[in-house]
């Protein structure tokens, strides 16, 4: 028998969470980032690298065209349109015993590409709520090599690290290209000030 009441659905905003895996070593990549200074927010939470421009150190070269090649792909296939390019990155260092709290960034598709995930207890959690307002918590397990986009308007978080290895990874946000060229014409302006 079939179904009684037939449903037809439609998406109203786009909330598709992809992944990418990179197929290269990132050895080289790692070393450069463990070598970055880091501020520490407040005890227990995640560390997070000064450098706030990290994928457009020469260091990084590699992984940012990567992760470029994804976003337009995720531009192209998911959003249907537009583009979009990488604004602020940083690196996150998450040693035992931190953790990253529920956040949102200043960005339209945000990215995490991921360095050493010590263990599965560490993975990419978002809270996701219904129309109803009911809440849960949709987890994205995440290794080393893995790249995972998502709209920044999901609020996400890491439980704590409770494993000795550190966790390391690449945080960025992404822009409309017309942002930015508004920004640098603040920029210019300001900077004649100094
Ligand atoms: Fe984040």
């Amino acid at each position: 028998m079939g179904t009684k009441n037939k449903r037809q659905d439609a998406t109203i905003s786009n909330t598709i969470i992809s992944k990418y895996v990179y197929q290269n070593s990132f050895d080289k990549e790692l070393d450069f980032s463990k070598k970055l200074e880091y501020q520490n927010y407040k005890h227990g939470r995640v560390e997070s690298s000064f450098n706030r421009g990290v994928l457009f150190e020469k260091e990084m070269e590699k992984i940012r065209h990567f992760i470029q090649e994804c976003l337009d792909d995720y531009v192209l296939n998911i959003l249907k349109g537009g583009e979009l390019i990488i604004s602020q990155s940083w690196v996150g260092r998450q040693e035992k015993g931190q953790s990253v709290e529920p956040h949102t960034h200043i960005s339209e598709i945000n990215g995490c590409f991921y360095f050493t995930v010590p263990d599965e207890e560490t993975p990419l959690v978002f809270n996701r709520e219904n129309q109803l307002g009911f809440r849960d918590d949709f987890r994205v397990p995440v290794n080393g090599g893995e790249l995972v986009l998502f709209p920044n308007k999901l609020e996400h978080w890491v439980p704590e690290n409770k494993n000795n290895q550190t966790r390391y990874v690449i945080g960025f946000n992404s822009r409309n290209p017309a942002v930015i060229k508004e920004w640098t014409k603040i920029a210019s302006f300001y900077s004649k000030d100094e």
